[in-house]
């Protein structure tokens, strides 16, 4: 009995000075295990005497069972200690910095082109991207078999299930919305309509299948080129803020205007830049929407939004706006 109140102390001390599982197995091994001094003592039950047998025994086994459970209740602390490192807030640690993201570059560039227009009361309208061949080309006087048709490759669209009675398109430029617009309301009014465009192309440095436009259209009983001049020219003075800008008026042909101007800007006696595209809307794109052409009278033009953001922030490839590449995107 001494022994094993011995063996109990020499135990519990072993134990509080156990840190860690392989400590805590080394004590298991010396005390439980095959040769263990807890072990030694209950084979040796059987050679003892009744008495002492009887005294012995259920001391040891008692004692063993002790061992196990303190020996297994240190074990799992020690477990959860090992992870704890792990799971604790190192306070040393480096701030993680938060990344934020921001609107394209191309985004941008209508977000303020939208500003400009609507700080002179123009309205803001949509069209669809799938459109008819109706108002793609005929509604805008590009007639089928009209050699203009040619300035304009298209993507067409497979009719599918929907077994359209007309022919769809990727529209080729925002011009279709005019009639959309003209067709559900009433002059005077003026509109921009920026949108994305789609042309059948080889990419180059200026040129992609996927482009984005602004339309412009104003229609009144009065109205002249002499106001399509003052706000084009009001326009990109805000636009290029402060920047000088000389303005030329070239005659140029579109369908659906005459006459059909281009518009051409220097900025800051660099190079003379094509910009844009408008006119005097034609009467009979007029009677397409069926307002009466002797009553009405108005301007449109067209912009390409990606040139405008080339010409901004001086990119030399159309392309890296849709490259995904953040080592342009993140330059805006
Ligand atoms: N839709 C023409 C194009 O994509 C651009 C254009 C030219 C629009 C003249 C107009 C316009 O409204 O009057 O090439």
């Amino acid at each position: 009995m001494e022994d094993i109140a011995k063996i109990k102390q020499a135990f519990l001390k072993g134990l509080g000075g156990a840190k860690d599982r392989a400590a805590l197995e080394a004590l298991r091994v010396e005390y439980l295990g095959r040769k263990g001094k807890l072990t030694l003592i209950l084979r040796s039950l059987g050679g003892m005497v009744l008495e002492e047998k009887k005294k012995i025994g259920p001391a040891a086994q008692a004692l063993r069972k002790e061992f196990e459970e303190l020996l297994s209740n240190h074990e799992a602390v020690a477990k959860e200690g090992a992870s704890a490192p792990h799971a604790a807030i190192d306070l040393t640690a480096p701030g993680r910095r938060f990344s934020r993201g921001h609107l394209h570059p191309l985004t941008q560039v209508e977000d303020e082109i939208r500003r400009i227009f609507a700080s002179m009361n123009f309205s803001v309208v949509e069209g669809p991207e799938v459109e008819s061949e109706y108002y793609n080309f005929d509604a805008l006087n590009i007639p089928a078999g009209h050699p203009a048709r040619d300035m304009w490759d298209t993507f067409w669209i497979s009719r599918g299930a929907k077994k359209s009675t007309e022919n769809l398109l990727l529209r080729t430029h925002t011009s279709p919305v005019q009639i959309r617009y003209m067709e559900a309301h009433e002059p005077p009014f003026q509109i921009i309509v920026p949108g994305r465009t789609f042309r059948y192309e080889a990419t180059d440095a200026s040129h992609e299948i996927n482009f984005d436009q602004l339309e412009g259209l104003v229609v009144g009983k009065s109205i002249t080129l002499a106001n399509f001049k003052f706000v084009v020219e009001a326009f990109f003075e805000k636009f290029f803020k402060g920047r000088k800008i000389e303005f030329r008026y070239r005659p140029s042909y579109f369908p659906f205007v005459e006459p059909g101007i281009e518009v051409d800007i220097k900025i800051a006696g660099g190079k003379w830049l094509e910009i844009m595209g408008a006119g005097m809307v034609h009467p009979r794109v007029f009677e397409y929407a069926h307002y009466n052409p002797h009553e009405w009278q108005g301007f449109a033009f067209g912009i390409g939004i990606d040139r405008l953001a080339m010409i901004k922030y001086r990119v030399p490839d159309i392309r890296l706006f849709y490259s995904g590449d953040l080592r342009f995107i993140n330059q805006f």
